[in-house]
């Protein structure tokens, strides 16, 4: 029997124990085998393919880096919002955003590896996230337009994650996705307000529509016949529906409300297509999505500079933490002796 998963392998085995490790390893694919066909959910201490574990890692690592990274074009307009009110909301938004990257981190902590590990590969530049937030955020009104496509699109994407094998993972998202419908309505009021305002906050809130519309679809990924990601991920139960089926419902939603909106969407070609029922839209430059995932977005230098910046002021609270931790060990082991 062919041992197949290192996470069960120590480095020197006898005949006897390499025996052993690969009857675990027969005994775990079985099991992950019937949870995936019962479609219930694996845990952190359950056995699983390394293959499952590293996609899981790069998803959710990723996803958390997006969360913690997406803080910067709204944080930029806190002290710039038109009201206290308008400053209260956004801040809490914000600071709903760092819970969510805080989740996540643990999830990804979960398959091993620590979040010093990821932030360090965030920093280096080396860890993606999402193309989104290499956009500028130029207008009160992007305010608006980020809360309803961006936020809107991420529920449209991480609802179905709610059903995610892994454990962790799926439950994180149960929350996440509760505080982003409220993102996606304050959005939604913001730009409901400027599109009944003057006709200049009409035209700056048709503006922002604009500019973020075509970065909101592909955050979706890659079309489905250039994304290398989604069989696997779709075999496993991370994923329940593809990159364009997810795009194409998100066109939908978006359809109605921005007729609520008293705005237009720049896309001519969105259509209902009755022969395969489902949304149409026109198409999307892939090259600048390739051009933001290589690191020559509009923002992807700047975002990554203050993420940086932000650790480094944020060193002195680590050091804090580190200390108070070690000296609670140190009472409750003494407390013990
Ligand atoms: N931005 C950056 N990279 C992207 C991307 C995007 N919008 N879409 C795809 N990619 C990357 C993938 O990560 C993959 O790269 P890798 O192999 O080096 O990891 C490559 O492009 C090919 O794409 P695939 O379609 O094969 O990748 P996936 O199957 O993983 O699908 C995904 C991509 C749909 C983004 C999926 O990973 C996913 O659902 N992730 C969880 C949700 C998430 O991360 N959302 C980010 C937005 S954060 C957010 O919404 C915050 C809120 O406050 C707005």
């Amino acid at each position: 029997m062919a041992v197949q998963n290192l996470q069960s392998v120590p480095a020197e085995l006898s005949p006897e124990e390499l025996e052993a490790a690969a009857q675990r390893d027969a005994d775990g694919q079985a099991n992950f085998d019937r949870v995936m066909a019962e479609d219930s959910r694996i845990e952190p201490r359950d056995w699983m393919p390394a293959d499952y574990r590293k996609s899981l890692l790069r998803q959710i690592s990723q996803h958390a880096h997006s969360e913690i990274i997406g803080m910067q074009p709204e944080a930029n307009w806190i002290s710039r919002a038109p009201s206290l009110k308008r400053k209260a909301i956004l801040m809490a938004k914000v600071q709903d955003e760092a819970g969510h990257g805080l989740y996540l981190y643990s999830a990804a902590e979960t398959l091993g590896q620590s979040r010093d590990e990821m932030m360090d590969a965030l920093i280096a530049g080396k860890a993606r996230y999402s193309s989104i937030f290499n956009y500028p955020a130029r207008t009160w009104a992007d305010m608006g337009a980020i809360g309803w496509l961006v936020d809107g699109a991420a529920i449209c994407n991480q609802v179905p994650l709610c059903r995610a094998s892994y454990g962790p993972y799926g439950r994180a998202m149960v929350r996440v996705c509760k505080e982003e419908s409220f993102h996606q309505r304050q959005g939604f009021e913001i730009l409901l307000e400027l599109a009944n305002g003057t006709a200049e906050q009409k035209q700056m809130a048709q503006d922002a529509v604009n500019r973020w519309y075509a970065p909101a679809l592909m955050m979706f990924g890659p079309p489905d016949d250039d994304s290398p990601n989604s069989r696997e991920s779709m075999a496993w139960n991370i994923k329940r529906f593809s990159n364009d089926e997810l795009r194409s419902r998100f066109v939908g939603m978006m359809v109605e409300q921005v007729r609520v909106l008293g705005l237009t969407l720049p896309d001519s070609e969105i259509r209902f297509n009755e022969d395969t029922k489902k949304w149409e839209h026109g198409p999307l430059d892939w090259n600048e999505f390739k051009e933001v995932l290589a690191g020559r977005g509009p923002c992807n230098a700047q975002r990554l500079e203050r993420r940086r910046e932000a650790h480094d002021d944020g060193a002195w609270v680590r050091e804090s933490a580190a200390a108070y931790a070690a000296k609670q060990v140190n009472k409750q082991k003494e407390y013990a002796a």
